[in-house]
C-alpha cells in the first residue's frame, strides 16, 4: 500500500516521491490512497487493544484526531470500552466517520465530535485513555502544536489515566522544542516481541507505539 506521510489535505510529501499510477492498487486514485493512510493498520489496532491497553470495561477512550475512525471502530471490535469518542478537526472526516457508525450500528459505544481538541476540556479531563497517533505532527504548525500540547498537559491530569502516543513523547516534544513536564507521566513497558513479524516495516510501526500513565 502507498504510504502517505504528510500534509493533510494541502501539500504533503510522498515517501520516495509521489506514486506513479502504476504504484497504486488497481482502480485507486491518489486521493483514495490518501484516505487509506495516516491511520493505524488492523494489526496495529489488534496490538493496541489486545496487548498494549488493559481491559477497558467501563472505561472511556478518546481518540484525538480520529480521522476515518480506525481507532474507534477497532476499539468497538477489540475492546469492551463503554465509550469510544473521536475528536476531529476536519468536517469531511467527521461526516465519513458518522456514515460508518450508522452503517455498521456502532452508535451504542462510538461517537465523533467535530472540534479542535483544545475546546474539549471536560472530555479530556474525564477520559480514561487518550490515543494520539501522529495527531499534530503533519497537520499543525509548531506554534499550534505547542498550544495543543500545553492544553493536554493542563487538562489530562487524572492520576492513572493512560496515554498512547505515536511517536514517543520525547520525539514529539523535541521536534517543537518544548520541555516535557517531568511530573506529568511515567512510561509503561510495552511487549513488542509478541507481535513482531518478518515484515520489518510493520515491526517499526509497532515499536513507535508508546504507553504512558498519568502520575
Ligand atoms: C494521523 S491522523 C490520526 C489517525 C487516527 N487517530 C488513527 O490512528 O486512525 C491525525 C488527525 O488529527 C486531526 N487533528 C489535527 N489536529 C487536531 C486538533 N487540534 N484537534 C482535533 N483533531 C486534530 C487531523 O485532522 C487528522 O485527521
Amino acid at each position: 500500500m502507498v504510504r502517505w506521510l504528510g500534509g493533510g489535505w494541502g501539500g504533503g510529501f510522498w515517501e520516495g516521491g509521489p506514486p506513479s499510477k502504476q504504484g497504486l492498487e488497481p482502480g485507486l486514485s491518489p486521493v483514495f490512497a490518501e484516505f487509506l493512510s495516516h491511520s493505524f493498520s488492523v494489526p496495529e489496532l489488534r496490538f493496541l487493544f489486545l496487548n498494549v491497553l488493559p481491559d477497558l470495561t467501563d472505561r472511556v477512550l478518546v481518540d484525538v484526531g480520529s480521522r476515518l475512525g480506525a481507532v474507534l471502530f477497532g476499539g468497538h471490535v477489540f475492546s469492551s470500552a463503554s465509550g469510544l469518542v473521536g475528536v476531529e478537526l476536519n468536517q469531511d472526516f467527521v461526516t465519513v466517520q458518522n456514515q460508518v457508525i450508522q452503517k455498521y450500528g456502532f452508535e451504542d459505544r462510538v461517537q465523533v465530535v467535530h472540534s479542535d481538541i483544545c475546546s474539549q476540556d471536560s472530555l479530556v479531563q474525564n477520559a480514561d485513555v487518550l490515543v494520539m497517533n501522529n495527531v499534530f505532527e503533519f497537520f499543525l504548525e509548531p506554534p499550534e502544536q505547542i498550544r495543543c500540547w500545553r492544553f493536554l498537559v493542563q487538562n489530562f491530569r487524572r492520576k492513572g489515566s493512560l496515554l498512547v502516543t505515536v511517536p514517543g513523547l520525547d520525539e514529539s516534544f523535541r521536534q517543537i522544542q518544548e520541555a516535557l513536564p517531568s511530573d506529568w507521566l511515567e512510561e509503561l513497558p510495552v511487549n513488542y516481541d509478541l507481535y513482531l513479524t518478518s515484515d520489518s516495516d510493520q515491526n517499526d510501526c509497532f515499536r513507535q507505539i508508546h504507553l504512558y500513565r498519568v502520575m
